[in-house]
């Protein structure tokens, strides 16, 4: 008989609705309470699920709320700790949409209340539930690349997109470039950054407060070098959603993940996009994609399976080496790291 596990959703925005929807339909799964400060948004969230509970702070919902399996905490990054921490210590176990936070004390706070209260932590990486990237992975564990020498990791998009949502918010950097630098510190599984140039630029989107792109070089202990490309400054009639592309050159092979061309393109009269096949495409009226497989992995976590959730301690690496590369593409400088 599969287990009902009782979910929360905090922060019913752009992501949190989207988990809602997701935990809502999942079999074995119920959706017990949203909360958000917004009670209409949250309430507009909860009609995805009979019964579901409406809070406004994540107080309120443990003052009420005590027989939960897992809360998905979908916050903007730099109000993660709070009720990551509160969640835990209600001996509750925690998901955190990526990044784990803005700050490195942050994210050691939040990964030290897991392990007191003996709760586990998932961190929002949903690429590696994207089956050309896990595909990508298993050549890599498998020996078929041999020792890695060198990748290329992009992740490109429109200047109507992320700049629109998060300018002001979030740096180009913590929103788009850590996806990749979750993907290639998962690739390189045994090897550490050990230096990072960064270069980035603010001349279109500088106005609206954020960066255009950013080019930055790594090198890995044992003698990787990554170079990642990211840039939230294409024209709003670019075809892609996102483009984005990993190559990773081996001792014995190579591989090529291709994401740009979403396979469905879409032309209307005065305008032509592709569409999202990728993260949370909806297909048959429920929402699909990597975000799906990753939420209903993550269920299967909680009961034992393997899965590759990023952990807390993960997804404090990919936090540490981004905020590596913003601190070189801030002072020129080459960063050395340990
Ligand atoms: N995995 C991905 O690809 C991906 C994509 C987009 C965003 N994100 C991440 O998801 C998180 C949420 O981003 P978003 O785009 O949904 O933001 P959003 O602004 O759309 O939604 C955030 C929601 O949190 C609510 N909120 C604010 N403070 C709160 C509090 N103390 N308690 C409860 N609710 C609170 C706000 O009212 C808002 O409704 C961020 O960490 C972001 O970086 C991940």
């Amino acid at each position: 008989m599969i287990k009902r596990r009782r979910v929360t959703v905090i922060g019913a925005g752009f992501m949190g609705s989207m988990h809602a929807s997701i935990f809502a339909n999942m079999v074995g799964c119920e959706l017990a309470a949203i909360v958000d400060p917004n009670l209409d948004l949250a309430g507009v969230v909860a009609a995805k699920a009979p019964g579901c509970k409406v809070y406004a702070s994540h107080e309120a919902l443990l003052a009420v709320e005590r027989d939960l399996d897992l809360v998905s905490i979908c916050t903007p990054d730099n109000l993660h700790l709070a009720p990551a921490v509160a969640v835990a210590q209600a001996g509750i176990n925690v998901f955190v949409e990526k990044p784990i936070s803005s700050k490195v004390e942050d994210a050691r706070a939040i990964i030290a209340a897991c392990e007191a209260a003996k709760v586990k932590l998932g961190v929002g990486y949903l690429l590696r539930f994207d089956p050309r990237y896990a595909a990508a992975r298993e050549l890599m564990t498998s020996g078929k690349i041999g020792e890695p020498i060198h990748i290329y990791a992009r992740r490109n998009s429109a200047r109507t997109e992320g700049p629109k949502r998060y300018g002001g918010k979030l740096p180009l950097a913590l929103h788009v470039t850590v996806h990749d630098v979750d993907m290639v510190l998962w690739m390189l599984d045994g090897q550490h950054p050990v230096s990072v140039y960064a270069q980035q630029t603010d001349r279109l989107l500088g106005a609206a407060g954020t960066q255009d792109s950013l080019a930055a070089i790594v090198r890995f202990s044992g003698g990787t070098v990554v170079n990642f490309e990211s840039a939230w400054s294409l024209p709003s009639g670019a075809r892609h959603m996102i483009d984005a592309r990993m190559e990773l050159i081996g001792t014995e092979g190579a591989f090529e993940v291709q994401c740009g061309d979403s396979g469905l393109y879409y032309a209307g009269s005065d305008n032509s996009r592709e569409i999202d096949t990728q993260h949370w495409p909806t297909v048959n009226g429920r929402i699909d994609g990597d975000l799906a497989r990753q939420l209903n992995g993550l269920l299967a976590w909680l009961d034992g399976a393997a899965m590759p959730i990023a952990t807390g301690r993960d997804a404090l690496r990919s936090l540490e080496l981004t905020l590596a590369m913003m601190q070189s593409a801030e002072s020129g400088e080459i960063v050395r790291l340990g």
